[in-house]
């Protein structure tokens, strides 16, 4: 049995209930870790004295915004990574940069086991564990909130009885979970697929522009560094773009998605920045990446994908993936002109100093510099396979 857990602590019902429940039942010390990776509305003093309060013996915060933005965040973003062609990877790619911190914390703390207070429906769970055991094997993973059978209402008595001090309601209406690169949230009436989602879901995109305007991205081998010509470091970049996208009342998501264990899940989400900066790298990848280059990086992105989903981000493959990115972003270097009108954002140009664009290829006009000649050959051999089979094989030949 473990003697000291570190718990991966948010300062909600569940995980302050946890430290209690940890404490008493199996008889442990908790060390609570809470980390910072940009949550909008969260006071993380109050979150420490809380997680002291429950009974943990000591209390941490770790900001790791910065972290989380140039090595989960920009990684994810070279690679455009979308779950199902559609969900940026928001809670995702949170999950390893937390677990990273829990161990570290484990190590400090001389700890036995890390905690989280995930349920045993979701993906949270999945990433949690299988990003320790990547990172400590010889950790154990502690999930109270998975078999201890409290309702919330139970929750909410136990943490009464305790003197815990939440401020949660019986009425919970949804689960949020933010960062840096968006939002998600479920439950509650969206439950049902084909329920509008209440206004009260949205914070990020709450429309208050209606005057359009553009916003230049400016890339640097593939990671974002200056938003109309003003150089920023990543977690302020983004900050700044999900502000100005989100204005215009821009990146909702509204899907159903296929949870790693088996579920069908309701899902909505706020995304302005993370969807508006995909829009644009991907875009200026079209100018910067070679033909066969861009498509068998479309062909990887999806699996890429994937794993972060699955909780896969320390793996093999992905540390694989991830040098054939890191390969393929050297000349995605340039600018992208978004323009953003209400609930609009659409990409309006691209230039790039290492542009494959060549305007005396492409032009129709006296500038134009391809050799027409070459095409009649060109063409005469493309087509002359099924020239053949039309001749000796094919029943198409008459139809017309
Ligand atoms: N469905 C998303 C995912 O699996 C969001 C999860 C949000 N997590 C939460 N605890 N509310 O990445």
């Amino acid at each position: 049995m473990p003697k000291r857990v570190v718990l991966a602590y948010s300062g909600g019902l569940d995980t302050s209930v946890a430290v209690k429940w940890m404490i008493e039942e199996l008889g442990v010390e908790v060390v609570a870790v809470a980390v910072d990776v940009g949550q909008a509305s969260e006071d993380f003093e109050v979150v420490r004295e809380r997680a002291l309060a429950a009974g943990a013996v000591e209390a941490e915060v770790v900001d790791c915004r910065a972290e989380f933005a140039r090595d989960f965040v920009m990684p994810a973003l070279k690679a455009n990574a979308m779950y199902e062609g559609r969900y940026p990877l928001v809670s995702a790619l949170s999950r390893p940069v937390i677990v990273q911190h829990l161990v570290a914390a484990a190590r400090r703390h001389n700890a036995d086991a890390v905690a989280h207070g995930c349920t045993g429906k979701g993906n949270d769970q999945v990433r949690f564990e299988v990003s320790t055991r990547a990172l400590a094997p010889d950790l154990e993973v502690i999930a109270p909130v998975r078999g201890w059978g409290m309702t919330r209402e139970d929750c909410i008595a136990y943490a009464d009885r305790h003197g815990i001090p939440i401020t949660a309601t019986k009425e919970k209406l949804y689960s949020i979970d933010d960062n840096l690169w968006g939002r998600a949230i479920e439950c509650g009436p969206m439950e049902d697929p084909w329920a509008v989602p209440p206004p009260g879901v949205w914070s990020l995109t709450l429309p208050t522009q209606t005057e359009p305007r553009d916003l230049v991205i400016g890339f640097e081998a593939g990671i974002p560094v200056a938003v109309d010509g003003e150089r920023l470091e990543p977690v302020e970049l983004i900050d700044k773009v999900g502000s100005i996208v989100g204005s215009y009342g821009w990146g909702r998501i509204d899907m159903v998605e296929n949870r790693r264990v088996g579920i069908k899940s309701r899902e909505t989400y706020e995304c302005p920045a993370s969807l508006a900066l995909i829009l644009a790298h991907a875009d200026l990848e079209s100018i910067t990446l070679e033909r066969d280059l861009a498509r068998e990086k479309a062909r990887l992105e999806p699996r890429y994908a994937e794993l972060i989903y699955d909780g896969l981000w320390f793996s093999p493959l992905k540390q694989a993936l991830d040098a054939f990115v890191d390969e393929s972003q050297h000349y995605v270097t340039g600018e992208v002109r978004l323009r953003l009108e209400p609930n609009s954002c659409l990409v309006t140009g691209r230039r790039s100093e290492h542009s494959l664009y060549d305007y005396a290829l492409a032009t129709y006009d006296a500038a134009d510099a391809f050799h027409h000649e070459d095409s009649a050959g060109f063409v005469r051999l493309w087509g002359l396979g099924i020239e053949t089979w039309a001749k000796r094989q094919s029943s198409l030949g008459d139809l017309a």
